[in-house]
C-alpha cells in the first residue's frame, strides 16, 4: 500500500509531490464515501483524536471533526478560550496533559507561525497543522487543490490567481507550494502593501490589477482581508480596497469565457467579493467546503497508517 514520506502534516512545503497526489487520490474515495446513504468507515474505530484550536474557526474546526467522525474516531476538543491556557499554562503542558488521557493524534490551529513543528519535535502524537498563524494551513491548499482539480482536470500548466491579502494569508503560501508542486503556473495579485517582497523569490508573477489577473487566469483564489493579524493601516479603507480589489458578477461574466471562483471563507461579502459573485455559477465555493471533508479524511486516515 503506498504510504506517505510523513508522520506529521505539518505544512505543504515539507510534502513530496507524492505524497499530495496520494492524499488527493485517497480524497476521491473518501468523497465517494460521504456521498452514501451511510457516510462512515469504521477505519479508525481504534484512534482517538484531539482537535486543539488556539484560534477562532468554524469551518476548520467543523470539518474535521465530521471528518474524524466519519472515519469512526473518538474525537475531543478543546478551544483556548474558557481553558486552563488562560492560567498560564504553556502550549507544551496543555498538549501533554491531552496526550496523558491517551489521544493518539492532534490537530491544531494556532496563533503562532511553527507551534506544529514545536509540538511534532516534541510529542510521540502525529500532528496536523490546521493553521499556523500567518505560515501555512496545508489542508486547505490540499482542498483547494483537489477542487480546481474536479474542475480542470491535471493542473500542470493551468494558470491560478491568488488575490487578496497575501502577506497575512496561510492560505496563500500553502497555496503556492501545492499549486506549483502540480506545474501550475501561479500569480499573486493585491496592493503592493499586501505582497511581502519575499513573494519575488518563489518564482509566482506578481499583479497588482485584479482585471489583469482575472483575465489571465483559469482560477481565481480570492482571500480576506485578515485585519485582526494587521497592526498598521496597509491600505487606506476597506471601502478603498473593494473600489480597486473587489470582485463582481459582471467583471466575471464580461471574461466570456469560463473562469473559478473559489475563497476559503470566511467571506467578507462587499469587501473582497460581492455577493452575486460569491452566489453566481462561477463560484464553487461550497464545493471547497463538501471536499474540506474528503480531503481531512484521506489526510486522518494516511497519517493513522504511519503510528
Ligand atoms: C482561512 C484561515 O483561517 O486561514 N479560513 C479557513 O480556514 N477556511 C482564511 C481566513 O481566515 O480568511
Amino acid at each position: 500500500m503506498p504510504q506517505l514520506s510523513t508522520r506529521h502534516l505539518l505544512g505543504i512545503n515539507t510534502l513530496t509531490v507524492n505524497d499530495i497526489q496520494l492524499i488527493l487520490e485517497t480524497a476521491t474515495q473518501f468523497k465517494e464515501v460521504i456521498n452514501r446513504p451511510i457516510k462512515k468507515v469504521p477505519s479508525l474505530r481504534d484512534i482517538t483524536i484531539a482537535n486543539v484550536f488556539f484560534e477562532n474557526s468554524t469551518r476548520t474546526r467543523l470539518s474535521f471533526e465530521l471528518a474524524e467522525k466519519r472515519l469512526s474516531a473518538d474525537v475531543v476538543n478543546f478551544s483556548a478560550s474558557g481553558s486552563s491556557v488562560k492560567k498560564g499554562e504553556t502550549l507544551l503542558d496543555t498538549v501533554n496533559n491531552i496526550l496523558a488521557m491517551k489521544v493518539d493524534m492532534i490537530v491544531m490551529r494556532h496563533s503562532s507561525p511553527g507551534a506544529p513543528h514545536y509540538l511534532a519535535s516534541r510529542i510521540p502524537a502525529n500532528v496536523i497543522n490546521a493553521g499556523d498563524g500567518t505560515h501555512e494551513h496545508p489542508t486547505q491548499a490540499l482542498l483547494d487543490s483537489f477542487s480546481m482539480r474536479e474542475k480542470l482536470g491535471d493542473l500542470a500548466g493551468k494558470r491560478i490567481a491568488i488575490i487578496g491579502d497575501i502577506t497575512h494569508s496561510r492560505v496563500a503560501l500553502s497555496n503556492i507550494y501545492c499549486l506549483q508542486k502540480q506545474g501550475a503556473d501561479v500569480m499573486v495579485c493585491g496592493p503592493t502593501t499586501l505582497i511581502p517582497k519575499h513573494m519575488a523569490s518563489l518564482g509566482v508573477r506578481i499583479g497588482h490589477d485584479v482585471r489583469e489577473a482575472l483575465a489571465w487566469c483559469d482560477v481565481a483564489n480570492v482571500l480576506r482581508i485578515q485585519l485582526e493579524r494587521q497592526q498598521i493601516k496597509y491600505f487606506p479603507s476597506l471601502r478603498e480596497y473593494s473600489l480597486y480589489y473587489g470582485i463582481s458578477r459582471q467583471m466575471l461574466d464580461e471574461l466570456d469565457r469560463p473562469i473559478v471562483l473559489m475563497h476559503p471563507g470566511p467571506i467578507n461579502r462587499g469587501v473582497e467579493l460581492t455577493s452575486d459573485a460569491a452566489d453566481s455559477p462561477h463560484s464553487i465555493i461550497l464545493d471547497q467546503v463538501e471536499n474540506g471533508v474528503a480531503v481531512r479524511m484521506a489526510v486522518l486516515y494516511l497519517l493513522a497508517q504511519e503510528r
